[in-house]
This record gives C-alpha cells, sequence and structure tokens, in this order.
C-alpha cells in the first residue's frame, strides 16, 4: 500500500517554534508511518532535536498541529503520548540493578506490562544472553538496546530515537541498526530516528526527511533521492601494467576522457548510459594490444553523502 492511502502514525503540520529570540523550527511538516524507519537529517543545529521532542511531549509546540495515530498533541496528550516511546537524552539506567530488574522498574510506569513482555522486548533488542547482568557492565551498544527495550515495553506505535548510534562502533551500530529495521518492518511501529550521518540513514532507514536551518527541504525515500540526483556519468579506476601506453590504445572514449592517474592506473569517465558496455569496449581493446588488466574499479561518483551536501549547502528550491 502506498504512503498516500494510509494513515499517519505521527503527522506534524506547520510546526512552528522559537527558543529565546530565534525561530528555531519554521514551518516544518511531514508525516511518518506504520512499518517504515523514517530518517530525520539535518546538520548540527538543523532542529532535529527540537522537533523530536516536541513530538515526544517534551517542549511545547508554538504553532501547528501534531498528531499521534490521530490524537492530537495539544487536546489529547495523554492518549498520544501513550503511543509514543522514545530516546531523547542518554537513557538513565541504574546501574547496580541488571537489565532485568531495571526494565521491570520501569515497567510500573505503564499498565499492564507483563513479565511476558518484558521476555519479549529483551528478545526483539537481542539481549536476552545479557539482561540478567549489571547496567554498570554493558557496553554503550547494550545500553542504547536496553534504552530500545524500556521504550518498546508498553507497545506504542511510534519510536522516536534521537541520534541513537552516536557514539557506538561499527558492530554496535549495525546491531542497533538491524533492530530498528526489525521494529518497523516486523512489528509494525512507526519510527523516526535522526542523524547528521547520510550513510548511516541510507543504511537504516526508507526515507529520509532533510531539515536544515529549522526548514524541511525535502521528504524522499531513499531510491528517490539516489536517482533523483543520478550520476550522468561513471568512472573506472583501471589498474594497468602501463597506464601511459594504455591511454594512447583506447579508442572507444574521447581522449578527454582519460586521466593517468598514475603509473599503473587510467581513469576512465564514460556517460552513465551503455556504461557498462563502453568499459567492455574498453578493456577489450587493452587487452588486444597486449596491456596488462589487473582490476577495474568502479567509482562511484555520487553517494548520498554528496546528495545530502548539494541539498543542505542552502538553497530552498528543493522541494
Ligand atoms: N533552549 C534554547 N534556547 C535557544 N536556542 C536553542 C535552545 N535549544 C536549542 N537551541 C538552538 O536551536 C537550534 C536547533 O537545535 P537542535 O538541538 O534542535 O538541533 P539538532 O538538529 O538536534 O542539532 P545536533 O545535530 O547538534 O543535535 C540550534 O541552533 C540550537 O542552538
Ligand atoms: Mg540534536
Amino acid at each position: 500500500m502506498n504512503n498516500e492511502m494510509k494513515t499517519p502514525v505521527l503527522q506534524i503540520r506547520h510546526l512552528d517554534k522559537t527558543l529565546g529570540n530565534r525561530r528555531i523550527l519554521k514551518d516544518v511538516s511531514f508525516e511518518t508511518y506504520s512499518g517504515e524507519v523514517f530518517g530525520f537529517l539535518g546538520p548540527n543545529g538543523a532542529g532535529k532535536t527540537t522537533t523530536i521532542k516536541i513530538a515526544v511531549g517534551l517542549l511545547m509546540l508554538d504553532e501547528g498541529d501534531i498528531r499521534i495515530a490521530g490524537y492530537d498533541l495539544k487536546r489529547q496528550f495523554e492518549q498520544a503520548m501513550a503511543l509514543v516511546g522514545g530516546i531523547v537524552e542518554n537513557p538513565e539506567f541504574y546501574g547496580y540493578l541488571s537489565g532485568y530488574e531495571n526494565l521491570k522498574l520501569y515497567a510500573r510506569v505503564h499498565e499492564g506490562v507483563t513479565e511476558e513482555r518484558i521476555r519479549e522486548v529483551v528478545h526483539l533488542v537481542g539481549l536476552d544472553l545479557r539482561i540478567g547482568e549489571k547496567v554498570s557492565k554493558y557496553s554503550l551498544g547494550m545500553r542504547q538496546r536496553l534504552g530500545v527495550a524500556q521504550a518498546i515495553l508498553h507497545r506504542p506505535r511510534l519510536l522516536v530515537l534521537d541520534e541513537p548510534t552516536n557514539g557506538l562502533d561499527p558492530a554496535g551500530t549495525k546491531a542497533l541498526r538491524d533492530i530498528i529495521r526489525r521494529l518497523a518492518h516486523e512489528e509494525g511501529i512507526s519510527v523516526l530516528v535522526s542523524s547528521h550521518l547520510m550513510s548511516e540513514m541510507e543504511m537504516m532507514c526508507d526515507r529520509v526527511g532533510i531539515i536544515t536551518d529549522g526548514v524541511l527541504q525535502s521528504v524522499k525515500s531513499i531510491e528517490e533521492m539516489v536517482s533523483a540526483t543520478a550520476p550522468d556519468s561513471v568512472t573506472y579506476l583501471l589498474h594497468v601494467n602501463d597506464a601511459l601506453l594504455a591511454k594512447t590504445l583506447i579508442g572507444a572514449v574521447p581522449e578527454d576522457c582519460l586521466r593517468v592517474a598514475d603509473d599503473r592506473t587510467l581513469e576512465v569517465t564514460v556517460p552513465a548510459e551503455g556504461a557498462e558496455e563502453t568499459l567492455a569496449d574498453v578493456n577489450a581493446s587493452l587487452v588486444k594490444n597486449g596491456v596488462r588488466l589487473y582490476t577495474v574499479v568502479h567509482r562511484e561518483n555520487r553517494r548520498l553523502e554528496d546528495v545530502f551536501i548539494e541539498l543542505t549547502k542552502g538553497g530552498d528550491q528543493i522541494g
């Protein structure tokens, strides 16, 4: 089902917020849906945390409307909040208690969280084997996962995580990312996750909204975002025994598309359309003329990182 047909879990409309005398959020509108990971991406100071704090009820909005599964944050605060779980600042735990004991304590905040549900969330975040250990012995990654477990105890429809992978090593990041994706895709939770790392978002999210300077620039699926700015050319790095000689032997592409990077590396830039066939011709002519061709590396001209930089370097022209 596409999103237009579904009811949003989180709906933010015309959100405005001024702190001190600075307008921090400017007419921000977007929606998140059940079963998706929505990435909220922006550089430092863009307004991610401010938006998130408002969405989880930690900060009042000035203007606009927020609905959670249809409940209006202003008029039906408690009903709305009952459907939200989140980690905004680092989750606080009692270090001298076990992970399980911490969850049990926290479960008392909510009605109807059974022991079985606690076991279930522990399993969902993959802490089964370590949940009996004192939290003081946990790694940062384990603490974050315990935080997620705590945040979903009461079966929220919306899970909000502000930069959850901050400070985690690659293994910890991957573990958390896998959990987040599973919660959305298998448990049907709508997950809103912020980050300033494009590559992180690319791997974790289904859709991404880019915010800069309090303005939501665009909301796109990862695929749309990449293809909307698809490269029109592709560069290959050819590792050969003699790059200078190789350059003189290639007839399939104009000379100004060839660059000798070093003695043994030739850069070949070809139009993206039909790039593979062109490359095959290039390779064939080299081999035919006696050049040793060791490896070919495809250099991606555009990563999402570049798209991000482009989208965020000022300009309100992106829609
Ligand atoms: N209490 C406050 N009073 C005045 N300005 C504030 C206050 N809190 C935050 N700001 C400003 O609001 C802007 C947005 O802050 P916010 O924390 O939402 O950004 P962010 O996107 O989460 O950034 P980061 O990536 O650094 O976490 C920043 O310029 C910040 O300095
Ligand atoms: Mg922040």
